[in-house]
């Protein structure tokens, strides 16, 4: 099942259309449970979409309790808060600097502690309880040879069935991460997927085809239990993919 595929004209589009999933996930959310449980993605894509939402004359902002809204991480980098390779930094720039979230709603992962896998894993065992943690929704980036969050190709967190946080080590300019496993983005009540630009078209095809190898292409360990999966992609990431050719 690779859930739903969107492909709209290009990045702006689809962080729109982003933005909008966000506020209804969130309305949903409180309307059924009081509150709003987020994890964030790193990476550039989402960038405009933090911004968008944050945008105090833009459509989408009045919509968001932003008091009753958690916000986490699906990974991050092991570097300062303050450093540009920082997720948090990104996503505290273009939208949590703006909003009204309260401080002890945003849970950044504490990529300086020795053992900062470990102590997310009790930030999120406090706020869900002992079941996996069921967030409302996980939003999630596509690397072009196919990893999401710090989920790498051949990497042994990919078949990780306990552990709800793991650190990683991968081959990249940063090579130490922190990064939720598979049992934890599977409890999702929502993931979506943003992937833009023609660098993600292998990748895509590839996560999207219909051979499953998912120590291969990571992003396809993405199936929620009992979630709905949606993948928002621009014309350039989509053009191999056999039904959205050009
Ligand atoms: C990270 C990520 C990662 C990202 C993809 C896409 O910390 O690097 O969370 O999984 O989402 O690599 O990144 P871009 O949006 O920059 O292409």
């Amino acid at each position: 099942m690779t859930g739903t595929i969107e492909v709209l004209a290009d990045a702006e589009a689809v962080c729109r259309r982003a933005a909008e999933g966000f506020v209804r996930s969130a309305e949903a959310a409180v309307g059924a449970r009081g509150r709003f449980a987020v994890a964030l993605s790193g990476g550039h894509t989402p960038r405009r979409l933090y911004a968008l939402l944050a945008d105090p004359a833009g459509p989408y902002r009045a919509g968001i309790a932003w008091d009753r809204t958690h916000v986490f991480w699906g990974d991050e980098r092991c570097v300062p808060p303050d450093s540009a390779d920082s997720n948090y930094r990104m996503a505290y720039e273009a939208l949590l600097a703006h909003v009204p979230v309260p401080a002890a709603q945003i849970h950044r992962m504490p990529v300086e502690q020795p053992d900062g896998a470990g102590a997310y894993a009790r930030t999120l065992r406090a706020f869900f309880g002992a079941q996996p943690p069921r967030f409302d929704l996980v939003l999630l980036g596509l690397g072009p040879e196919g990893h999401t969050a710090s989920l790498f190709p051949g990497s042994p967190a990919l078949t990780e069935a306990t552990r709800w946080v793991v650190p990683v080590e991968v081959e990249q300019a940063v090579r130490h991460r922190i990064t939720l496993t598979p049992p934890v983005l599977n409890a999702a009540g929502q993931v979506t997927f943003l992937a833009c630009g023609a660098e993600k078209a292998e990748a895509l095809r590839g996560v999207l085809g219909a051979e499953r190898r998912p120590s291969h292409w990571p992003a396809q360990i993405v199936q929620p239990a009992d979630g709905a999966l949606l993948w928002l992609l621009d014309r350039e990431a989509a053009r191999l993919l056999p039904s959205h050719r050009s």
